[in-house]
């Protein structure tokens, strides 16, 4: 993936606004999952077709379109991002059954009852970004796709990552911090019983009070996400470049993570207990 950076000084609103517009183009390089999310929308192709979606945090559009295609009575196509409405709106405004709509999810509220949903609010550390949204929606949808996800986590050693920058002076002075990419991991942690977290759509998330790592070996703690729908995993950080892997040093056996809603996107509390 590219990383795009703004270099001149801009207000702040709008730099903000920009850095989370360059930020969400990146989603559009990771071809998995938007293989994996079109499977998906198929699978629900009848209750599509002749029926009322709602693709919220629509960014260019591009589910929205597909379920135009599909024959959708109705699409609604909601972006809070003013740089990606103006695209969105390039995009699908000159279609008669779509209606774009520039406004926060957690206040839309559709005309008719919503057949089918479809969203990617999932972040890093699956619910760091939006997912809080759809467990605090004015309105109940029939199907919402995708509708489950899980954040994993496993130990693995610096030297198993053959990163010659980041040795282990320079981890020191990262403790008790996450960290997105910074070097290739391509190697997956072998834990099974490793989930610090879940989310399912009607359920809300589920964390572990604390997580003990004490028997296993390793002085990187990687987290990973695993999007689901109806219980299967459908793709995962490992294979959709879209949400990278994250790690901190080890600097304990037990530790704490926690999420807020900050009123814009969830924030992360992350803490070594012991
Ligand atoms: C990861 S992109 C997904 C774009 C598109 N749904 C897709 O899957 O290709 C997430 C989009 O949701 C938007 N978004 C995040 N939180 C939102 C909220 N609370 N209300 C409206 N849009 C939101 C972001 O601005 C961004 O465009």
């Amino acid at each position: 993936m590219l990383s795009l950076e703004i270099l001149n000084s801009l207000p702040f609103k709008r730099y903000e606004a920009l850095s989370d517009f360059l930020a969400f183009i990146g989603v559009y390089d990771d071809e998995r999952r938007r293989e994996v999310w079109e499977g998906t929308i198929l699978k629900y192709r009848d209750a599509i077709n002749g029926g009322v979606v709602v693709e919220l945090g629509a960014g260019f559009g591009i589910f929205s379109e597909m379920a135009l295609a599909l024959g959708a009575k109705k699409v609604y196509a909601v972006e809070r991002n003013p740089y990606a409405y103006n695209v969105l709106k390039g995009r699908l405004g000159r279609y008669r059954n779509v209606r774009v709509v520039k406004k926060d999810a957690l206040k839309f509220v559709p005309l008719e009852e919503v057949d089918v949903l479809i969203h990617d609010f999932y972040g890093p550390l699956l619910y760091d970004e939006s997912l809080y949204v759809l467990d605090n929606l004015p309105f109940t949808p029939r199907v919402v796709i995708p509708n489950g996800g899980r954040l994993k986590m496993g130990l693995l050693n610096l030297e198993d990552i053959g990163d010659r920058t980041v040795e282990e002076d320079v981890l020191e002075q990262l403790k008790g911090v996450l960290v997105a990419d910074l070097f290739e991991i391509n190697r997956r942690p072998e834990v099974e019983e490793n989930t610090v977290a879940t989310w399912k759509f009607g359920q809300g998330l589920k964390v572990e009070d604390s997580i003990n790592i004490g028997e296993q070996l390793g002085n990187l703690l990687l987290f990973y996400l695993e999007v689901m729908h109806n219980g299967k995993v459908i793709c995962s950080s490992f294979e959709c470049t879209n949400w990278p892997l994250v790690w901190t040093p080890r600097s304990g056996d037990v530790f704490s993570i926690r999420f807020r809603w900050g009123g814009d996107f969830a924030r992360v509390d992350f803490e070594w207990l012991m």
